[in-house]
């Protein structure tokens, strides 16, 4: 099998690839990627290149779409604009990449009679103060991001519904582990925590999220791309919650920091409180996470220590400047 993943040098899309290509000998992979600030190449080094093809490309553009998917058996749609705090900052992009770029690619798998899998996210369903969303849960996002995810997974099942496109979604809780941009809590503290730089805490810090280790992701989209059932919805959602601020403790623990380096800043602009998922119907295809966030949080920690080649560079520039407008504070 030969698959179209698209944004696939992000976080969660290059540990797809480097995972599915690692583990289907007989498979090969051709990624489309804009390579926004979020895309970076580094992130698929370690994927073997003789099964792998790479095009620059957008997937709003339909001629770039439809170049990178002749030969193409399936596609699995990563790309995305990602980040909350962005969305808030400026929602255009978010609009036409999670919107209109779903569209375009949802055109390009009607035409080629292919299938198709939507990586989408738990903030469709909102916040939840108890207990856990499922797939038949309303969607009520709440930021320009969510929303623009929810626009997205809704087209997906239009194209299902209307022209009978064998297209699936998968709604995850937050991904962490090695490769993700700094922008996102977890590698922000830790690079933060390591450069000794003072760690934002939005609010009073108790918001809770449901963290799931990026690979337990990429082997639910495997399974769900398999043995899934068109015009279904998947939720995976990660084994363990855990309050923001209980989040930043354990890294400052695993830097060898200390709490003084927490700095409360103003809240996130309609911040949702809390995100549970239940992952019932993926574990029912035989998938589990195997990653608890105790172990998860001690690799991700140590990858990051290890890893100053690749965060060096992507730590600097346009973050840098993201990072005084967004925070009011240079990084050291
Ligand atoms: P990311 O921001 O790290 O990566 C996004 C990738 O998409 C980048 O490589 C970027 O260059 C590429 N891209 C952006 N716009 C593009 C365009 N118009 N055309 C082609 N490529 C484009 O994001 P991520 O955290 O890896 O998330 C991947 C997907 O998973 C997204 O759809 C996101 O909504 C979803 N998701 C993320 C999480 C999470 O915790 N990170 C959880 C659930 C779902
Ligand atoms: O739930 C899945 C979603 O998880 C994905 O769809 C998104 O793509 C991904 O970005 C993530 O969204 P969150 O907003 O939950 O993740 P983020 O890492 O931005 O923030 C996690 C929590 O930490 C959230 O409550 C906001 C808080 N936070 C975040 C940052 C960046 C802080 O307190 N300080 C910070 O500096």
């Amino acid at each position: 099998m030969k698959l179209l993943v698209t944004g696939g040098a992000g976080f969660i899309g290059s540990a797809y690839v480097r995972n599915h290509l690692a583990n289907n000998p007989g498979d090969r992979v051709v990624v489309l990627d804009k390579l926004t600030y979020a895309g970076n190449l580094t992130n698929l080094a370690p994927a073997d290149h003789s099964r792998l093809q790479f095009v620059e490309g957008d997937i709003a553009d339909p001629a770039a779409v439809a170049a990178a998917i002749e030969t193409c058996d399936g596609i699995i749609n990563f790309a995305a604009e990602s980040h909350v705090d962005r969305s808030i900052e400026n929602p255009g992009e978010f609009i036409k990449t999670d919107v209109f770029g779903t569209f375009v690619l949802l055109e390009a798998a009607r035409d080629a009679g292919l299938r198709y899998l939507q990586i989408s996210t738990d903030e469709v369903y909102g916040s939840i103060e108890q207990g856990s969303f499922t797939e038949t849960s309303p969607l009520d996002p709440s930021s320009p991001y969510s929303a623009s995810k929810a626009g997205g997974d809704l087209l997906v099942s239009a194209f299902h519904h209307t022209y009978g496109v064998e297209a699936l979604i998968v709604r995850a809780s937050n991904n962490y582990g090695p490769y993700q941009f700094p922008e996102k809590l977890i590698p922000l503290c830790i690079l933060n925590a390591l450069a000794g730089d003072r760690i934002p805490v939005y609010g009073d810090g108790l918001q809770v999220r449901n963290w799931l280790y990026v690979d337990d992701f990429a082997a639910a989209i495997d399974v769900v791309f398999r043995a899934g059932e068109p015009g279904q919805v998947y939720n995976v959602g990660g084994p363990d919650e855990c309050a923001n601020i209980e989040v930043v403790r354990r890294i400052l623990e695993g830097c060898g920091r200390d709490a003084g380096l927490i700095d409360y800043v103003s809240d996130r602009l309609g911040h949702d409180v809390r995100y549970s998922l239940s992952a019932a119907r993926t574990e029912s295809l035989g998938w589990s996470a195997e990653v608890r966030f105790d172990e998860g949080i001690e690799r991700t920690v140590a990858w990051y220590r290890d890893n100053e080649a690749w965060w060096g560079p992507t730590r600097s520039g346009e973050y840098r400047e993201y990072y005084e407008r967004q925070y009011g504070r240079t990084l050291g």
